[in-house]
């Protein structure tokens, strides 16, 4: 795969750092030319820790758990904000999203492991997946997970059966596919009629199938999911979505008579990944879920469930950075400039298979204007391997530390180690101190699994 051709007339804009809003994290200033954030020189932090480096800024990361926390509460008070592991998983993440009261939405046996090794509370544990193995289920249910979000009818005679095992009973959501088109990317769309995830709508299945849950021994249907996909900027997605999930409780309760104590509204906030995006705020999705909960829950005659949120990107994408040190530079008359870092596709795939847009400054000349358009490519042996697609940027040297923002969410749990790259170091940085806290992987790491 190549990249799409470079567009030669774009001009570069010509910002500097502090000018790029929303795309900083909280913390971001800077001092002497140097970018800092939480207190800690960057281009000090990457000369002692090495790159590619991911940081993030623990001020900002708890300041918008505290954001969804208090957002919603605030407005509805039998509210949880689950925290979406598979935006960013490590130990540390999820003892500060423990600390923060958050819940916790895992998605398989390993997020489910890491959970469970730093005591997060199981009973606030919801439990995702297309296609969770029998030995996931049996972990998750052995383990006394709060919920299962049940996907499929096959699922549901597999926890009802594992459950029966164990000799409990299991406490479920059914994931509800809402047939409602998400106004975002074509591969992260997921509440949409041609989906793999959840119960189809079509023909009145999900519906029909909550006979079956209510029937199916060991679980106890409490509630419906849905998630209609992520990087949403259009508030009025989770609103139509919101319409269809109660309508469908109203229906539940007049012909089933169950009334559903939990209502998922899953993920999906979209964040500013460039100065151009013009995301909701925190406080905007709560307000607009919480009042079309209480609208449709008035109007459909449904009484108001515990409602909950799944926030994975909108809480860490703009906490974390990369860091990267310039390699090579190459320019292609009348084609484009490449600026090669040392990662690229290893440590942020996203670029490659979404084209996503992000910003960029070279961190130790973070106070001069963004000058020159680049491109910023990885060091792997593909050529559609580029962080940045001509992005505006100060001039660039060897040696310089490039800092990319925006790449908190599903970069670090969508790395690989292609070409024998060993995944980053993540340091948490707070008032002017820098902690490590997962260690770049070695070269031994790379082989430890082989016999
Ligand atoms: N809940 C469920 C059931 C989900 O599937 C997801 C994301 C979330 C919550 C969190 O959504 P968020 O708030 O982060 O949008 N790899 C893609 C994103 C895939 C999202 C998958 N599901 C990317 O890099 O953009």
């Amino acid at each position: 795969m190549s990249l799409p051709s470079s567009d030669q007339t774009k001009q570069p804009d010509g910002l500097t750092t502090m000018q790029l809003g929303a795309v900083l994290p909280k913390t971001a200033q800077v001092k002497d030319g140097h970018l800092f954030i939480g207190g800690v020189d960057m281009v000090e932090l990457a000369h002692e820790q090495g790159t590619a480096l991911y940081v993030f800024d623990e001020e900002d990361l708890r300041s918008r758990m505290e954001a969804y926390r208090e957002s919603f509460h605030s407005r509805y008070a039998n509210s949880e904000a689950l925290y979406a592991s598979k935006a960013f998983l490590n130990k540390e993440v999820l003892r500060i999203a423990q600390e923060e009261g958050m819940c916790l939405d895992v998605s398989g046996g390993g997020e489910l492991a890491c959970a469970r090794a730093v005591g997060f509370p199981m009973e606030r544990v919801f439990v995702h997946g297309n296609n969770k193995t029998p030995q996931e289920l049996r972990e998750a249910i052995e383990a006394g997970v709060g919920r299962i979000v049940v996907d499929s009818r096959i699922e549901l005679a597999r926890v009802s059966k594992i459950a029966g095992e164990l000799g409990v009973e299991q406490p479920i959501l059914m994931r509800i596919t809402p047939g409602v088109e998400a106004d975002t990317h074509e591969y992260i769309k997921t509440g949409c009629e041609d989906s793999k995830f959840g119960f189809t709508m079509l023909d009145d299945f999900a519906f029909k199938c909550v006979g079956d849950a209510l029937a199916a021994p060991h679980v106890k249907l409490v509630g419906f999911h849905c998630h209609i996909g992520s990087q949403i900027f259009a508030l009025h997605s989770f609103r139509e979505a919101v319409e269809v999930m109660i309508k469908f409780a109203a229906r539940v309760k007049e012909t089933y008579g169950l009334e559903i104590t939990d209502l998922d509204m899953g993920g999906g906030l979209g964040i500013a990944y460039t100065v151009d995006d013009k995301p909701s705020s925190i406080d905007e999705f709560a307000e607009c879920t919480t009042s079309a909960v209480k609208d449709c829950c008035a109007r459909y005659g449904v009484a108001e469930p515990r409602l909950l949120v799944e926030p994975g990107r909108s809480l860490v994408a703009n906490a974390g950075v990369t860091l990267y040190t310039v390699g090579i530079l190459k320019t292609l008359p009348n084609i484009r400039k490449y600026v090669a870092i040392d990662g690229g596709m290893s440590d942020n795939i996203r670029t490659a298979l979404y084209h996503a847009d992000y910003e960029a400054v070279i961190a130790n000349k973070a106070d001069q204007p963004r000058t020159e358009i680049v491109t910023l490519c990885g060091k792997h042996c593909e050529s559609g391997d580029a962080v940045v697609l001509d992005g505006s940027i100060q001039h660039p040297e060897i040696g310089d530390t490039v800092c990319v923002f925006g790449t908190g969410a599903y970069c670090y749990t969508m790395s690989s180690t292609y070409n024998g790259q060993p995944r980053p170091a993540i340091v948490f940085v707070r008032d002017g101190k820098a902690r490590v806290v997962t260690r770049r992987e070695t070269y031994a790491d790379l082989m430890a699994r082989d016999l």
